[in-house]
């Protein structure tokens, strides 16, 4: 087990900010020979439980594989969501960090939810505390309170509504149409990508994600410049300076879809490197390239993997079903009311389906005029 800190923005009511710091305990990751048994062990355990694994993109390669040999799924936010909801299983195992767990739990409430480790969290879910971010809504009553994915029930209690990467440039987009104003919160840099594209009044609460924050502007332009027939493809939770060098800006799985569909040969991509197992299973053949962060030669803080998700290991998915401990509860009534916001975003998301394509070349490349 590693312990690893870090430091993250968290923003009060008054709209000042101040640096915390965080920590993740990694697991140690099993010798080649254990795998295959922890394995099989995982796949008896979910079939004997009638459970099964929703996983995401970030978790380690061997949990990926899990959900597609046992007829889960591996996905984006958005996916796992629906996916879980939808699914005949009793027990989800939710593989990823807090917040999608506990979306699960507010989807489907009689349904057991497990993680493998509860204390996965997310630098945006913690710089958004709910009290302060209560007082703060209170403070500006004539705004749409929009909250990203990555925050807690609690926070989604006060929303008006959700949005994942997705999704959030069409329903901003949307709320802007109607003549809305809005109050979003917590990821900066994706408010600030969705507010340069719509043209959207928006309030921003000051949170960032540890991981896609450290990718570099200046780098990134000297790297394209050895790679110059590579497609850039970007998560939206990055800077700014990177998001204008996109030839696609998208959720993990419109990232993973652009690499599948893509007719280069190369791809640099700034999101985090567990997507990278599944973009090699999927698309054999294409160089991917990793966005350089902030500082190669370092730590942890700069290797573009969140160490939360990397929390997630098979002997934790063995351990939860094996002891029924990383079950994810919501208390009520902040599991209804923070229903109302994700049923908005899933019926808005049902009823225009074209707003999950990802912006392509050119359309992202204006963003710096817009
Ligand atoms: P996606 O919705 O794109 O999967 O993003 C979730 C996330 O936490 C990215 O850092
Ligand atoms: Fe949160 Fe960033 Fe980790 Fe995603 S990658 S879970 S946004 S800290």
């Amino acid at each position: 087990m590693t312990q690893v800190l870090f430091d993250y923005t968290r923003q009060d009511a008054s709209g000042a900010s101040r640096i915390e710091h965080a920590w993740a305990r990694v697991p140690r990751a099993p010798a080649p020979a254990e795998r295959a048994a922890l394995k099989n062990r995982a796949k008896a355990l979910l079939a004997e439980h009638g459970a099964v694994l929703v996983a995401h993109y970030y978790v380690d390669g061997d949990l990926q594989d899990l959900a597609q040999e046992t007829g889960g799924c591996v996905a984006d936010s958005l996916e796992m969501a629906r996916f879980g909801r939808d699914h005949a299983a009793e027990t989800l195992v939710v593989a990823g960090v807090r917040f999608m767990g506990e979306t699960a739990k507010i989807l489907s409430p009689h349904k057991r939810v497990l993680m493998p480790d509860l204390e996965a969290t997310c630098s945006l879910d913690l710089g958004c505390p709910p009290d302060e971010f209560a007082a703060f809504c209170d403070a500006h009553p004539d705004r749409k309170v929009v909250v990203y994915a990555n925050t807690s029930a609690a926070v989604k209690a006060r929303a008006d509504w959700m949005v994942t990467s997705s999704c959030a440039l069409a329903i901003v987009g949307h709320l802007h149409e109607r003549g809305e104003r809005v109050l979003w919160a917590p990821d900066k840099h994706l408010g600030r990508y969705i507010q340069a594209q719509t043209g959207a009044d928006m309030l921003m609460w000051n949170g960032a994600c540890i991981v896609h924050d450290e990718f570099r502007g200046l780098e990134l332009e000297l790297l394209r410049r050895e790679h110059p027939d590579a497609m850039v493809l970007v998560h939206p939770e990055s800077p700014q300076s990177v998001v204008t060098q996109a030839d696609v800006v998208g959720s993990t799985s419109q990232l993973l879809k652009a690499v599948v569909d893509g007719t280069a040969r190369e791809y640099i991509v700034a999101t985090d490197n567990g997507m990278f197992h599944r973009m090699r299973q999927l698309a054999p053949g294409k160089a991917l390239i990793e966005a350089p962060t902030a500082g190669k030669s370092a730590t942890c803080k700069s290797c573009a993997h969140c160490p939360w998700m990397a929390m997630n290991a098979t002997q934790g998915l063995i351990k939860c079903l094996e002891t029924g401990r990383g079950e994810i509860r919501v208390a009520e009534p902040t599991r209804t009311k923070a229903l109302g916001c994700i049923d908005r975003m899933l019926a808005f998301v049902a009823a225009n389906p074209a707003a999950l394509a990802q912006p392509q070349r050119g359309f992202v490349r204006n963003l710096g005029s817009a």
